[in-house]
């Protein structure tokens, strides 16, 4: 199963890219095929209808294509306000807005129609970013996309890693196995032929 797996920050020292990491590491160990994104590698500007008509900008179609590629995605979100933040906004309202006349993105939900997302969040606070999850869900199906039930928010983000970036609780790394068991689990299932 081909697995997308990102993080919502590209802070250097951002606690979800940490997450992101260790979900990548366990994900490969699971069998998946991960490609693990860093959104800071691609110039985004922020989402503009005028600045659109002018021309989808060339970062924008590689990450449409990036995302059609992968059946399943592992999304790991900071919580900003109570919510998820600009940036993963930003990203998703860009590959899902279609490109005009375009005979291949001109359906602007064919990078993420049908595919099965399991959402993880991480934050130094108490709630781990939960509130974060409730927001992007939504998002989510909006963009078609099916929604692992499971999902996990690491609380005390920065107390929870290790000095080799793995998780220091060994209840914390059940928790983001059983997000992508079951997310591998579903698409696996929803992509047999
Ligand atoms: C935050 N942060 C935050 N944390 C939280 O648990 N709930 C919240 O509502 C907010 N709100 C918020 C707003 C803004 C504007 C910022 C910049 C930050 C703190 C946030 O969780 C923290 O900065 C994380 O470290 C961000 O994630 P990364 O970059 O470490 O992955």
């Amino acid at each position: 199963m081909k697995l997308l797996v990102f993080a919502g920050s590209t802070r250097l020292g951002s606690w979800n890219r940490k997450l992101a990491s260790v979900a990548a590491r366990l994900a490969a160990q699971a069998g998946a095929e991960v490609t693990h994104l860093e959104l800071a590698d691609f110039e985004l500007p922020m989402y503009n209808a005028d600045l659109e008509a002018r021309g989808t900008p060339a970062d924008v179609l590689k990450l449409k294509q990036i995302f059609f590629e992968h059946p399943a995605w592992l999304v790991c979100t900071p919580e900003y306000n109570a919510s998820y933040p600009a940036l993963v906004k930003n990203t998703f309202d860009w590959i899902s807005s279609p490109v005009q006349g375009d005979p291949v993105w001109g359906d602007g939900f064919r990078s993420t129609r049908g595919k099965v997302a399991g959402v993880l969040s991480a934050s130094p606070g108490a709630l781990g970013g939960l509130r974060s999850q409730s927001h992007l869900v939504p998002l989510l199906f909006n963009l078609h996309c099916w929604v692992a039930p499971t999902t996990f928010g690491l609380s005390r983000a920065a107390e929870a890693f290790d000095s080799d970036g793995g998780l220091a609780s060994e209840a914390a790394r059940a928790s983001v196995q059983a997000v992508i068991d079951q997310l591998l689990w579903a698409a696996i299932r929803m992509n047999a032929e």
